[in-house]
């Protein structure tokens, strides 16, 4: 069955451009209507034009699509407002968020400004804060929505010069696992992607064979099946060049230590079966791992915690 989108109404940030381009384009393409974010500024943040947002616009409306272009800087909260309530009184709902917009402002730790280190956060992370706290009660009494932040491999695994970024893109990833706990009663479902792409922010990383493959059009499908009807939910999908993968957070079963073993030798002492990969699990909420600890010392201490 094809998946489509009649009837919805999806924010793109950052679609001038890139990933979020090919995401605005392909949603479009299958029925939603779509707001064209983009601050259309440079790959570090400077600057602001509105030009890259029109010519997606022009480029969804030459296809028969609906779309409407917006310069919201999504770090900027007052804007972000209102250009949900530019969709909203246009087209009356907001079904579907796409956080995409980002910058780059890549230096070893100790090189980079704290200016920097902020800005990075700002736009990245408060971003995505913002867009999402801006569509959530409406999506609430629709009771219907469809979140996505983007991740990255820089924040999941790290990558050197990108301590901000890094910072940021894990930091949406635990906007993430609480706000699929808060959404849950209203169908509100939100998922992470964490893309690989040749757009300008790639340029010049790697060679250009390599950058033909991996196009933003490869990324898109993944995004479009986090959005949909049967969409996952708390889900870090990665995607491209064609490949699609999921990432977790897991945790190791571990052990418990007598009291006399519970010092810092204690723990050297049992790193092997602590660190033990067998029986590890990607926990679904906080309190599963108190619980689990506290199973393991109720056991380990022979009492009972009823
Ligand atoms: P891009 O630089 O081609 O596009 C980003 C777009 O965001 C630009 O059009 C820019 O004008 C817009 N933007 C920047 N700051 C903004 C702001 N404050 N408000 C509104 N719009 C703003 O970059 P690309 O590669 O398409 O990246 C899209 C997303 O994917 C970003 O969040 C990026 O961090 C993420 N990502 C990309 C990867 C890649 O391999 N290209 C890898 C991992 C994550």
């Amino acid at each position: 069955m094809t998946i489509r989108y009649d009837g919805r109404v999806a924010i793109v940030t950052g679609a001038g451009q890139g990933l979020g381009r090919s995401h605005a384009i392909e949603l479009a393409k299958r029925g939603a209507k779509v707001v064209v974010n983009d601050l259309g500024g440079a790959k570090d943040g400077t600057g602001a034009s509105s030009e890259a947002a029109l010519a997606v616009v022009a480029e969804i409306e030459a296809a028969g699509g609906e779309a409407m272009a917006n310069g919201a800087n999504v770090a900027n909260y007052a804007e972000v407002e209102a250009m949900v309530a530019a969709a909203m009184e246009k087209w009356g709902r907001v079904d579907i968020l796409v956080n995409n917009a980002g910058i780059l402002r890549d230096k070893s730790f100790i090189k980079g400004s704290m200016e920097d280190f902020q800005l990075v956060l700002n736009v990245h992370l408060m971003g995505s804060v913002y867009c999402t706290r801006a569509c959530w009660e409406i999506m609430k009494e629709q009771e219907y929505g469809r979140i996505v932040v983007t991740t990255s491999s820089s924040g999941l695994y790290g990558n050197f010069g990108q301590t901000n970024y890094g910072s940021a893109k894990m930091g949406v990833i635990g906007m993430m696992n609480t706000l699929v706990q808060e959404g849950a009663k209203y169908n509100i479902r939100m998922n992470a992607l964490a893309p690989t792409a040749g757009t300008r922010m790639t340029e010049g990383l790697m060679p250009e064979k390599v950058f033909e493959l991996l196009t933003p059009e490869t990324v898109t499908p993944a995004v479009l099946y986090l959005v949909s009807e049967d969409s996952p939910n708390r889900t870090i999908l990665c995607a491209g060049a064609g490949s699609y993968a999921v990432a977790k957070i897991v945790e190791t079963d571990g052990c418990w230590l007598t009291p006399e073993e519970q010092t810092p030798e204690g723990i050297a002492a049992h790193w092997d079966a602590i660190t033990d990969p067998e029986g590890e699990r990607a926990l679904q909420a906080g309190f599963e791992q108190t619980g689990k600890m506290l199973t393991k010392a109720a056991a380990g201490l022979g009492i009972s915690l009823d």
